[in-house]
């Protein structure tokens, strides 16, 4: 059978569409305060463990699932006939749509700081707190910023979701660069490279293994599915071996690259490394306040514009994966379905919107079991969604492979576009992980975090 799908047009729209998602605020905001919060070089290398071992096989194995079935997630487990499975590509729609009502939020807050930048208000220090407590002015900008996504999604794969990203990607890892030279030449930059580089190993807890999983599987937008979505739009003779190692270390280099950027700066002003979601907000507007005027301007505001751009690729990700499935499951025409899609996500972003202080309710809204600290309910939402359902959904399609799926059909799939694959070492190296360290490894972590963190029972700390 051909199929008619809509394709990415080429190898480079592909990974430019792939890498785009992966790349994002994940990288560039979540990544650099989970390093500061959860000890430097020692979450750094847990991350890059994670991102080898577990993430790279299940990333092309997302890809070749897709692919093979030819539709997005909730339709793929039951095109290669194994209906049971389908919970799971719902699992991950849903995780993607939490994880996306927040995402917009924080999407807002830097658009947000992008035209303060603009306007010449660099808001250093506490200010940040009173700029997210501005409700209506944070929700004006999440819904322009919905409606650009679903504008974008709306014209299909490759007009819109390939377009966009071939574009806004090239020219985020140039800025990022540039921003990277300066924060290098400051005072006390040696000091940010060492917290970065060099691990205490003692700093290494449950905890700190938790954040570092869930934050592979979130920055590789692994677990919901959406890999799963691109790679059905993906032609048969592309290499998914190849370019998911390029998307793969794309990703990790341009975390890397922000975490070079951004601990250089928060020792030479002197900052706590542990400023959590508000580190960027707070550390960055303070150097850029010190430089002369018009510098700071111009490169305040390209920074946050260059963390709008790697969030608006990502969104377009996250709000293709309900889409397709209301395309593809419930036969309702692209455009209303994106519409809807924005809709719903809008409405769920509420809480998100008034737990940054303006309403207590959700600002406190959760204390686990064993913890003195309330969370507010965005922590709380992230730690629900990338944290714990995403390497879940990670370990099901592990076993889904492994067990029912078949390494021999999966191995097949990848052949198409690189030959040899089934019989090089890295098929070995795949069907290992895949079999042995991810079941276990995404077993455990599940269990034990779970009972630690969020029932407070204490197994190893
Ligand atoms: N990977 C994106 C980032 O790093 C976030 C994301 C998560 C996008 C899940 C899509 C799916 O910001």
């Amino acid at each position: 059978m051909v199929s008619t799908r809509n394709k990415f047009s080429s190898k480079f729209g592909f990974i430019a569409a792939a890498a785009g998602s992966a790349v994002g605020l994940g990288n560039i905001w979540k990544f650099p305060f989970e390093v500061g919060k959860n000890g430097g070089a020692a979450f750094l290398l847990l991350y890059l463990l994670f991102c080898f071992v577990l993430c790279y096989p299940l990333l092309i194995t997302e890809i070749a699932i897709g692919r093979n079935a030819q539709k997005s997630p909730v339709g793929a487990f039951k095109a290669i006939h194994h209906p049971k499975w389908t919970f799971m590509g719902i699992l991950g729609v849903l995780a993607g749509v939490l994880i996306l009502s927040f995402y917009t939020i924080v999407t807002a807050w830097v658009f947000g700081y992008f035209v303060e930048m603009l306007l010449g208000n660099f808001r250093v220090g506490d200010q940040f707190s009173e700029f997210i407590q501005d409700i209506e002015m944070i929700g004006g900008y999440s819904l322009f910023i919905l409606a650009v996504v679903a504008f974008i999604v709306s014209r299909g794969v490759t007009r819109g979701i390939e377009k966009a990203s071939k574009i806004l990607m090239p020219v985020l890892i140039f800025i990022l660069f540039f921003l990277i030279t300066y924060s290098l030449t400051l005072d006390n930059a040696l000091e940010g490279i060492k917290f970065y580089l060099v691990p205490d190993f003692s700093r290494i807890n449950v905890e700190v293994i938790y954040r570092a999983l869930g934050q592979a599987f979130f920055s590789l937008s692994l677990g919901m599915g959406i890999l799963i979505t691109y790679g059905s739009y993906l032609k048969k003779k592309e290499d998914i071996v190849f370019s998911g190692a390029v998307i793969t270390l794309a990703d990790i280099a341009i975390a890397f690259l922000a975490g070079l950027m951004i601990f250089p700066i928060v020792f030479s002003q002197n900052l706590s490394t542990d400023g959590g979601a508000g580190l960027i907000f707070i550390t960055m507007p303070g150097i850029f306040a010190t430089m002369a005027p018009g510098w700071g301007i111009f490169i305040g505001s390209l920074f946050f514009l260059l963390l709008a751009f790697a969030a608006i690729t990502s969104i377009i990700s996250l709000l293709e994966l309900p889409v397709s499935y209301l395309v593809d499951q419930h036969e309702i025409k692209r455009d209303n379905a994106v519409w809807i899609a924005a809709g719903i996500v809008f409405l769920l972003s509420i809480p998100s919107l008034l737990g940054s202080g303006y309403s207590a309710y959700f600002t406190q809204f959760i204390t686990y079991y064993g913890s003195e600290v309330p969370i507010d309910f965005m922590t709380f939402l992230t730690d629900v969604s990338s944290n714990t359902l995403l390497p879940f959904v990670g370990l099901l399609t592990s076993l889904f492979t492994v067990y029912v799926w078949k390494r021999k059909k999966l191995f097949q799939e990848l052949n198409h576009g690189s030959e040899n694959f089934s019989s090089s070492w890295l098929s070995k190296y795949v069907g290992f992980c895949l079999q042995f360290i991810a079941p276990a490894v995404l077993a455990v972590t599940f269990v034990v975090t779970i009972l630690e963190i969020f029932f407070g029972v204490q197994l190893f700390s």
